[in-house]
């Protein structure tokens, strides 16, 4: 149709570099999305345009800007690393348009703009219950390994708050660089340290070197026990890393083996079309578009802040579990899991036993 019956949105991934994982896992369910409910959405024919930064800030700026300025798009998606989402910000807030965090996942960058909301989740929300479930089960000291930007200052912090809160304490906190990261000089260290448990944080895509390395050095054997944020048992590498990885505890919002009837489709369905199981980004990348489009219904299709309005405080059941996006932070509120790695009918899954339901981003509610 003309112009005026279509809207654009303007989805930018890191298709190719480091973090392609992320790309490739929303892009594929953003193309599940779709199949399953067209190309509809509030009176207008919807257009996605799917643009790669490779991972670098100055492009997806770039890219941003080109698909607001040239392609007048309704909505900025994406965002598949922390400063990718930060460089991008003030875009949003100068041309108001609505632009819906699929990946990133420090808290701050919802405080960035009023046009960020956000389905992925934050570390603050997720590390807290993994800090009662260790201090609950015997671990006293612990050392903590994250990645050095955003997302690994905030699990490193929230982790140290909540465990020491609870009786324990953090022998030393280590850090590694978001690029080329060597595990093995940390890891000597902590072995040297000889704390009950390791606390890790890595960005999606990184959890399957950091378990080579992990067992190469002995770690496992030595009694040294694992725990971690899901990213580190991404459901993209998890059945490729072997033995080492089971019995492994870790808290985040989704697990492809999350038993409900809706996650049982999504999987299903998403499996069908891909070569891959979907992971805790596709599962955000989906529930992206459902945000988006019941916006466009709920604002008729207009973009700016009539679509902002229409995203906030939306209800609806998730693969992951139910959900909703808080009108007053715009941050995903969701029910976070305790999970353990196991040999799920020959296929390593992270099975969920525990839940705290309803879960906001704890760095905000202290506000
Ligand atoms: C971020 C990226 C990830 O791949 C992840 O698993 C968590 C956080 C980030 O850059 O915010």
């Amino acid at each position: 149709g003309a112009q005026g019956d279509t809207v654009k949105i303007g989805v930018i991934l890191p298709m190719t570099g480091p973090s392609a994982s992320t790309g490739k896992q929303i892009d594929a369910a953003i193309k599940l999305w779709i199949a399953q409910n067209g190309n509809k959405a509030g009176g207008k024919r919807v257009e996605v345009i799917v643009k790669d930064d490779a991972g670098v800030a100055d492009t997806t700026r770039r890219l941003a800007q080109e698909l607001v300025v040239n392609d007048k798009v309704v909505a900025l998606a994406g965002f598949g690393l922390t400063p990718l989402a930060l460089a991008t910000a003030p875009i949003a807030t100068q041309s108001k348009t609505p632009m819906v965090v699929m990946a990133a996942a420090t808290s701050s960058i919802t405080e960035a703009s009023p046009f960020i909301t956000r389905t992925s989740f934050t570390l603050p929300q997720v590390t807290l219950g993994l800090a009662d479930w260790a201090a609950k089960n015997k671990i006293k000291k612990v050392v903590s390994l994250v990645t050095d930007y955003g997302p690994g200052n905030d699990a490193e912090k929230y982790f140290a708050e909540r465990f020491t809160l609870d009786g324990g304490s953090v022998l030393e906190k280590l850090r590694t660089p978001l690029r080329g990261a060597d595990f093995a000089p940390v890891l000597q260290k902590v072995r040297d340290l000889s704390p009950d448990a390791l606390f890790v944080f890595l960005p999606s895509g990184q959890g399957a070197t950091f378990m080579k390395q992990f067992a190469e050095r002995g770690l496992d054997k030595a009694g040294i026990k694992l725990i971690a944020t899901g990213d580190v048992t991404d459901d993209d590498q998890l059945n490729d890393m072997g033995d080492v990885a089971l019995g492994i505890v870790t808290s985040h919002h989704y697990s492809a083996s999350h038993d409900s009837p809706a996650n049982k489709k999504f999987v299903a369905a998403f499996e069908a079309a891909n070569k891959f199981r979907p992971n805790f980004m596709a599962v955000a990348g989906y529930d992206g578009m459902r945000l988006i489009y019941t916006g466009l219904n709920g604002s008729k299709g207009q973009g700016g802040e009539a679509l902002m309005n229409a995203m906030k405080g939306q209800i609806f059941e998730s693969p992951r579990g139910p959900v909703l996006i808080d009108a007053q932070t715009r941050e995903i509120v969701q029910d976070i899991y305790t999970r353990k790695v196991e040999r799920v009918n020959g296929q390593l899954y992270n099975v969920e036993f525990d839940v705290q339901k309803a879960v906001k981003d704890p760095a905000k509610n202290r506000k």
